[in-house]
C-alpha cells in the first residue's frame, strides 16, 4: 500500500527526471533501503516506476500531481464558496465526507484525493482509479428538500459534468442512465450520490465523482466493462487535472444552486440530447435479476428511465441498462 511517504517521493519524481536513491533518501530523511522499499509500492497506485541501474528512479509517465494552490487559482471566485481539501490518499472520498458529516458541517466541502484505496461505485461495486491518472472527489451539499426532490440529482450532476467537459474542449461526451459518462459506449466517469437526512428534508448529499483521465492498460484490465479515458476522448491531448477540476467544479456548483430551486425538470431536454441510448432498443436488468426491454424514450422529472414496450410506457427508478442486440 502506498504510504504518505511514498507520495512525497513520487511528487519529487513527477518531473520525469532521474532521481538517485541517495538524493531521494536525503530529501525525505530516510535510508536508501527504506526509499527502495517504499517505492516498490508505486505500482499498487497504478504508477509505473523505472529503476535505472546505477542512476536511480524515474516515473515512466510523469504527471503533475494534484495541487491545491493550482486548483484554487483556477477556480477564481468559486474557490471562496467552497472548503477545499486535497489529500494524497484516503479509502474513499465519499466515505471520508460521510464520516466528517457526523462531526461537522460539510456543506460545500470538496474533498479531492490523488488516490483512493477503497473507491466505491454504485450498487456495492468498487471504483478503480490510479494516482496521477484519475480524478476522484466528493462534494458535500445541503438541500432544504428531502429525498423525493433529489431523485433526479445524479442525472443533473451528469449534465453539469458533460457541460464542463465540453467547455474544457472535450466533445463527444454522452450520458448513460442513470449517471454514467460515456464515449462511444465506453464508460469513463461515474457518479455516486449518498443522501442522508429527513425524508422531507433537509438533506445532505455527498456527491462523489470519479473520472478516468489517463487509465493505463493494467488498470483497464481490472474493470469488467468497456472503459475509456478522457485522454482518448480528447484524442491524446494532454489534460491538466487541476485545471479540469476547476472547470468541473464551476459547472457543478452552479448546477447545484439551480437544482435547489428548480429540481431536475428543466434539465430533461439537455439530458435527453446527451443520452447515448435515446431511441435505442435496450434491456434493463433489475436489482432482483429480472429483466425488461423496450425502446428508450427518455427520463422523467424524477430521473426515472422511461422505456416503450409495444406502445406501453414502462418506468424504472433503478437497474442496469444495456443495448439490446437485434
Ligand atoms: C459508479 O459509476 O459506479 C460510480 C462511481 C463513483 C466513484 C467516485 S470516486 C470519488 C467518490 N468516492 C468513492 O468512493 N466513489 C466516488
Amino acid at each position: 500500500m502506498l504510504t504518505p511517504l511514498g507520495f512525497r517521493l513520487l511528487r519529487r519524481l513527477a518531473d520525469g527526471e532521474i532521481h538517485s536513491g541517495e538524493a531521494l533518501a536525503s530529501a525525505v530523511g530516510m535510508s536508501r533501503a527504506r526509499v527502495s522499499q517504499v517505492l516498490k509500492e508505486a505500482d499498487t497506485a497504478g504508477l509505473k516506476l523505472e529503476r535505472i541501474r546505477g542512476q536511480g528512479y524515474r516515473l515512466h509517465d510523469p504527471v503533475p500531481f494534484l495541487d491545491r494552490d493550482a486548483i484554487v487559482a483556477a477556480l477564481g471566485a468559486t474557490a471562496k464558496t467552497l472548503k477545499i481539501d486535497v489529500v494524497d490518499t484516503v479509502d474513499s472520498t465519499n466515505s471520508e465526507l460521510n464520516r466528517r458529516a457526523a462531526r461537522e458541517d460539510v456543506h460545500r466541502r470538496l474533498l479531492i484525493a490523488e488516490w483512493q484505496t477503497a473507491g466505491r461505485g454504485r450498487r456495492g461495486r468498487g471504483w478503480t482509479a490510479v494516482a496521477g491518472g484519475s480524478l476522484t472527489f466528493s462534494l458535500g451539499w445541503r438541500f432544504e428538500q428531502g429525498a423525493g426532490f433529489l431523485a433526479g440529482l445524479s442525472l443533473a450532476v451528469g449534465v453539469a459534468l458533460a457541460r464542463a467537459l465540453e467547455i474544457a474542449g472535450i466533445s463527444g461526451v454522452e450520458l448513460k442512465w442513470p449517471n454514467d459518462l460515456i464515449h462511444r459506449y465506453c464508460k469513463f466517469g461515474g457518479i455516486l450520490i449518498e443522501l442522508s437526512g429527513d425524508a422531507l428534508g433537509p438533506s445532505l448529499a455527498v456527491i462523489g465523482v470519479g473520472l478516468n483521465v489517463r487509465l493505463p492498460p493494467a488498470a483497464r484490465r481490472t474493470i469488467a466493462q468497456p472503459v475509456t479515458d478522457l485522454a482518448t476522448v480528447a484524442r491524446g491531448r494532454v489534460i491538466d487535472r487541476n485545471l479540469l477540476l476547476a472547470v468541473l467544479m464551476r459547472e457543478l456548483t452552479a448546477m447545484l444552486d439551480r437544482y435547489a430551486v428548480e429540481g431536475f425538470a428543466p434539465l430533461i431536454p439537455e439530458w435527453q440530447r446527451r443520452n447515448a441510448f435515446r431511441g435505442k432498443a435496450a434491456k434493463i436488468v433489475l436489482p432482483d435479476g429480472s429483466t425488461a426491454s423496450g425502446d428508450v424514450v427518455g427520463v422523467d422529472a424524477s430521473g426515472a428511465l422511461v422505456l416503450d414496450h409495444g406502445g406501453r410506457r414502462l418506468r424504472f427508478v433503478t437497474g442496469e441498462v444495456s443495448l439490446r442486440r437485434p
